[in-house]
């Protein structure tokens, strides 16, 4: 070819088109290349990243924690107002702090002013003091790393990220619902009605299926993952499997699915105590469980192509020192939310998030995302749905604008040729934290309450009240476990009958209530 033909238009073109191909090419064989296939969520309940990880910068210095000269005042407009220093001494906590909206608001901002930028951070102790006296003391002291040792082996063998918040400042379920679906379609905490209906936003676990890859729900009392309406549709109903009898298995054949969210034991028994770290659950029983999924995993023959993700749903009203991200976070979908108009455009308190893979060098800190793929973009809950589409190389547009605002971590997953040989096959035995046995006669919280919702919409029952708030209100924890327990073996049960006959894959099994089973005071306010 000769030389004057370089700069012809056609010749520009072509470049064009061989640099988009190079670029294209790049992409897929990132994508393909990803070493991991199975990528499993455990997500822990109502902790700040200060409370259960911060002491850990005692360990490793570039870790963004505390080393306790962090305080917050008794009250934030009293200048001469006792201050609480960060402390080092948490142990068993119970009551629950508070986290309902208008509490995280007052944690943050240390009054109802919303509009601080940076948050200050300084309300904790005056939002702990209005609802108990030794409150304040619990919110402004973290775990020793050798009261939580679980976490202190797997921050220093794997990646701790110490910039990840949780998605929305409120409770649990709007929170637990962004893991799998980057919105809470404007729920800032239970929405009774909602929750009957389930929540109607598509989820990865769509997008998942559509694209032929497998998921798997391993569940305890409930799969709280039932609050989503499409993943009651028959067409789901063998995803969902007993932890118990087919966790340890499944990862021992190798036959864990592409997607596997483990869910803990929210309801505390005397033979099966609670495991998801909500106060006043013992820490030491989720140390116990993190430890038992890491071991099971780390034992598989998939452990080469795994990646185990650790949250915590939000910080349930405990201390953290890193402000809040309050500007340039995305509505997710345009949805506006009560309280206040709430626009759904701040994040929740940092939260702490351990991942764990052969993969991933020994030691990582990840802090912020730096700019990337927004400027103001952040790692929140929403980056789950965000990497997973990237790592499966999803074909289904993001969920909302917030997971495609959010950052993701498939990079820490990039930095070796093979997978290391070096992690530890067992982690340590945590000590007991809480001395007496689980309570089951306690009134059961308001979390489990709204399990107890659930249960009572899979049984059919929630159509015998018009008060559908007030179910579970009056039952103890034993009845609660109970109760969910036997509403989740009819709804698989009736699901599987309906699926034998030849129902329609898309439907929901709609129970009838049945008067015999249950005692009806239970759900009559
Ligand atoms: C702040 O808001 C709470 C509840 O929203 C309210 O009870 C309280 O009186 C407000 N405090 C001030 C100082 O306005
Ligand atoms: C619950 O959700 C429904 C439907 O989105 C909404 O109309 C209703 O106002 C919500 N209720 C509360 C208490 O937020
Ligand atoms: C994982 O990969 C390492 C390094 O290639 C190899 O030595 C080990 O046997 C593999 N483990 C499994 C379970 O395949
Ligand atoms: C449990 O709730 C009932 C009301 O439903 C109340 O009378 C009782 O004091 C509560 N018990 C505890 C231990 O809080």
């Amino acid at each position: 070819m000769s030389s004057k033909n370089i700069n012809s238009p056609t010749n520009v073109v072509g470049q064009l088109i061989f640099l988009i191909l190079i670029g294209n090419h790049y992409y897929y064989w990132a994508v393909a290349d990803s070493p991991i296939k199975t990528v499993v969520v455990l997500v822990m309940e109502n902790r700040s990243f200060d409370h259960m990880l911060g002491w850990m910068k005692k360990l490793n210095p570039e870790i963004n924690g505390v080393d306790g000269s962090e305080s917050n005042p008794i009250s934030t407009t009293d200048p001469k107002a006792r201050r609480i220093l960060f402390g080092d001494r948490s142990h068993y906590v119970d009551p629950d702090p508070g986290h309902s909206f208008q509490a995280i608001r007052e944690q943050i901002f240390g009054s109802n002013d919303s509009s601080k930028n940076p948050a200050p951070m300084n309300g904790f102790a005056q939002q702990a003091l209005s609802m108990d006296s030794n409150m304040p003391e619990q919110v402004m002291n973290g775990f020793q790393p050798d009261m939580v040792a679980v976490y202190k082996t797997l921050v220093s063998e794997f990646a701790v990220f110490d910039r990840w918040f949780a998605s929305v400042p409120a409770s649990t379920q709007p929170n637990r619902l962004y893991v799998h679906s980057a919105t809470s379609h404007g729920a800032t905490s239970n929405n009774a009605s909602l929750l009957a209906k389930g929540y109607p936003q598509r989820t990865i676990f769509d997008n998942l299926d559509d694209a032929g890859i497998n998921f798997g729900i391993y569940y305890q009392n409930i799969p709280a993952t039932l609050f989503y309406r499409n993943l009651r549709k028959l067409k789901y109903i063998g995803k969902f499997h007993p932890y118990d009898l087919t966790f340890k298995n499944d990862a021992k054949s190798g036959k864990l699915p592409g997607y596997v969210v483990v869910e803990q034991r929210y309801m505390d028994s005397k033979l099966q105590p609670a495991n998801d770290d909500h106060p006043s659950h013992d820490v030491y029983q989720g140390q116990m469980f993190v430890k038992e999924v890491y071991e099971t995993l780390r034992a598989s023959p998939q452990w080469n192509q795994t990646l185990l993700v650790i949250t915590y749903d939000e910080h349930g009203g405990f201390f953290d020192h890193v402000p809040t991200p309050v500007s340039g976070v995305p509505n997710p979908d345009g949805i506006i939310g009560e309280p206040f108009d709430f626009k759904f455009d701040r994040l929740g308190v940092r939260v702490p998030t351990i991942m764990i893979s052969p993969w991933i060098e020994k030691g990582t800190v990840v802090h912020g995302p730096n700019g990337s793929p927004f400027p103001t973009s952040e790692y929140e809950h929403s980056s789950i749905p965000a990497t997973v589409k990237k790592i499966f190389d999803l074909p289904s547009p993001f969920l909302t604008k917030r997971d495609e605002w959010a950052a993701t971590f498939e990079h820490i997953l990039q930095t070796r040729k093979e997978p290391r040989t070096d992690c530890p096959d067992k982690l340590p035995t945590p000590t007991k934290i809480r001395k007496a046995e689980a309570n089951e006669d306690a009134n059961i919280s308001e979390f489990q309450q709204e399990l107890v919702q659930l249960a009572a919409v899979l049984k059919g029952d929630h159509l015998l009240t018009s008060y559908p708030e007030k179910i579970g209100k009056k039952m103890t924890v034993r009845e609660g476990k109970a109760y969910m327990e036997d509403a989740v073996k009819r709804f698989f049960e009736a699901g599987f009958s309906a699926k034998k006959i030849g129902v329609d894959e898309e439907q929901i099994v709609q129970m009838r209530p049945s008067l015999t089973t249950r005692s009806s005071t239970n759900l009559h306010p």
